[in-house]
Formats: C-alpha cells, sequence, structure tokens
C-alpha cells in the first residue's frame, strides 16, 4: 500500500480489527494462550501475510477472526462491529457472506465434480445479503471452465487448491482468509496459485489475510506480520523480507519453496 493510501485507510475504520485477542484453549495452561492479547488491525483491500513458527497461533488467529473459534479474551471486529455481540446465526450469516476461507488442504468434497463443489457454500441456505457469484464466471476467473464436470479428486493439487478459491468466492465475499494455501503445491502450482489470489484480491478488491511459511509469498503482501507464542513478534514491510528471511528461517525453520 502507498502512502497516500495508507493515511486516507487511516481516517476509515479497519475492516477487521482483533483488540486484546486471546484463546486459551481447555487443555492449555492459562498462562500460555494460543493467542495471547493481539492487536491488528486491517484495511479495505490491504493483502497481510502472517508468518510464525509452527503453533505460533496463527491458525487459531484465522479461526478467531472468522468466528470459528471463541475467543476467551479481547474482541474481534468487522467493519466496527464486534462479533461477540452478534446471535449465533448472524455471525455464522456475517462469516457465510462476507468471508471466504481457503485451506491448506483445500478440504473438497473430491467425489464431487468442480463445479457443484464450488456451488456447495450456496446450497447450505444461508440467507444471502450480497448477490452471489456466477459459478461459471468464477470456474473461468479460476481457468477451469473446461474441467468443471470433472469430480475433484481427479484435478491436481494446483487445479484443487483453484476450485477452493473458487468456492471461497461464490458468496461473493469481501475478506479472504487463506491458511498456507500453497503449502501443500510445488513451487509452480504454488505460484499460480499465488497469482490467482492476487489477481481475484486486486479484482474483486478482497481484504486479504493469507498465513504462509514462503517467504516468496510474503514477499508480495502490502504487509507481512510475524507471530511468536500467540503474539505479533514485529511487523515487516514486505521489501525488508529478504534481509529478515535469514532470521524468520531460524526460527521458523522452514525453507523458502
Ligand atoms: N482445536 C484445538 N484444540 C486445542 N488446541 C489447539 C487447537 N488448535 C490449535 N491448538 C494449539 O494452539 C496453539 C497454536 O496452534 P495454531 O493456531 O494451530 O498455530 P499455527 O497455525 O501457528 O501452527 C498450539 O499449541 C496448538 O497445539
Ligand atoms: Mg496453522
Amino acid at each position: 500500500m502507498n502512502e497516500a493510501n495508507e493515511s486516507a485507510n487511516r481516517n476509515t475504520r479497519p475492516v477487521i480489527e482483533a483488540r486484546r485477542l486471546t484463546k486459551v484453549y481447555d487443555h492449555h495452561s492459562p498462562s500460555s494462550p494460543a493467542v495471547n492479547g493481539l492487536d491488528l488491525k486491517v484495511w479495505a483491500g490491504e493483502f497481510v501475510a502472517i508468518m510464525g513458527a509452527s503453533g505460533s497461533g496463527k491458525s487459531t488467529l484465522l479461526y478467531l477472526i472468522a468466528g470459528l473459534a471463541t475467543p476467551t479474551g479481547g474482541e474481534v471486529i468487522i467493519d466496527g462491529t464486534p462479533i461477540s455481540s452478534l446471535p449465533d446465526a448472524a455471525r455464522a450469516c456475517l462469516r457465510n457472506t462476507r468471508m471466504g476461507f481457503v485451506f491448506q488442504r483445500f478440504n473438497l468434497l473430491g467425489f464431487l465434480s468442480a463445479k457443484n463443489n464450488i456451488e456447495a457454500p450456496r446450497l447450505l441456505g444461508w440467507k444471502q445479503q450480497r448477490q452471489p457469484r456466477d459459478v461459471d464466471d468464477l470456474l473461468a476467473a479460476v481457468g477451469l471452465e473446461k474441467k468443471n464436470l470433472r469430480r475433484v479428486n481427479e484435478l491436481s493439487a494446483g487445479e484443487q487448491q483453484r476450485v477452493a478459491i473458487a468456492r471461497a468466492l461464490i458468496n461473493n465475499p469481501d475478506i479472504l482468509l487463506a491458511d498456507e494455501p500453497t503449502g501443500n503445491l510445488d513451487s509452480k502450482n504454488a505460484d499460480a496459485v499465488l497469482d490467482l489470489i492476487l489477481r481475484l484480491k486486486h479484482d474483486l478488491g478482497l481484504t486479504t489475510l493469507m498465513v504462509t511459511h514462503n517467504p516468496e509469498v510474503a514477499m508480495r503482501a502490502d504487509r507481512v506480520v510475524e507471530m511468536k507464542d500467540g503474539m505479533i513478534l514485529r511487523e515487516l514491510m514486505p521489501d525488508r523480507i529478504a534481509s529478515a528471511e535469514e532470521s524468520i528461517l531460524k526460527r521458523t525453520g522452514h525453507l523458502p519453496q
């Protein structure tokens, strides 16, 4: 994000805000929460990458933001509304209409076609607040229009992740949450999936929060947040990733893909 955008954004409210956000899982000692009093603001249209060692709380943070996990302290605020103040059905509706989720392991229904997988969230019967996207447009956007009737377990890993990205976007969300979306892909497919996410983010104006171990992915973000022990250790500008790469690798033990 350039400076002009940044100062304009600072005058509006963030799309996503975590305020003193804390999660202690049942078996955890209260002294070592999975997410520990974390503050984060993500502005409209921003692409924020989250890095950090395994177990540092990255996935828990995404689940809390999506309202899929309940915080034990603090708040997730979406467009100024604390989501804990919403009744369960309204929170679920917010998640299903405003947010798309992409996982490392795709989480597709392997015996269904690409097209049926993409349409599945629409069939869940959520009351639509926003006009859903057209499934054929999405298939074309992810380059799978000719494979629309293939069962997804007959598709390559890269193609399956493209189906998962289209599925995440069918309800026309404006927030994309992605948990290591390139983690199960070889470098060629990882590049293609990242290019696709960046293009869709740009074309659809998505606010994007992506967990990644890959410094090359993080380098293409607007901002990089590094987590440790459930807290934000530091924020890095992507152009500093190259010099910080060595120390990140030492901490996370992950090599660039
Ligand atoms: N569903 C869960 N139930 C209990 N503990 C969990 C659960 N998910 C994660 N944890 C624990 O919370 C901590 C943070 O995990 P996680 O958010 O998955 O980190 P990361 O995504 O950075 O690897 C770890 O100690 C992990 O074992
Ligand atoms: Mg994780």
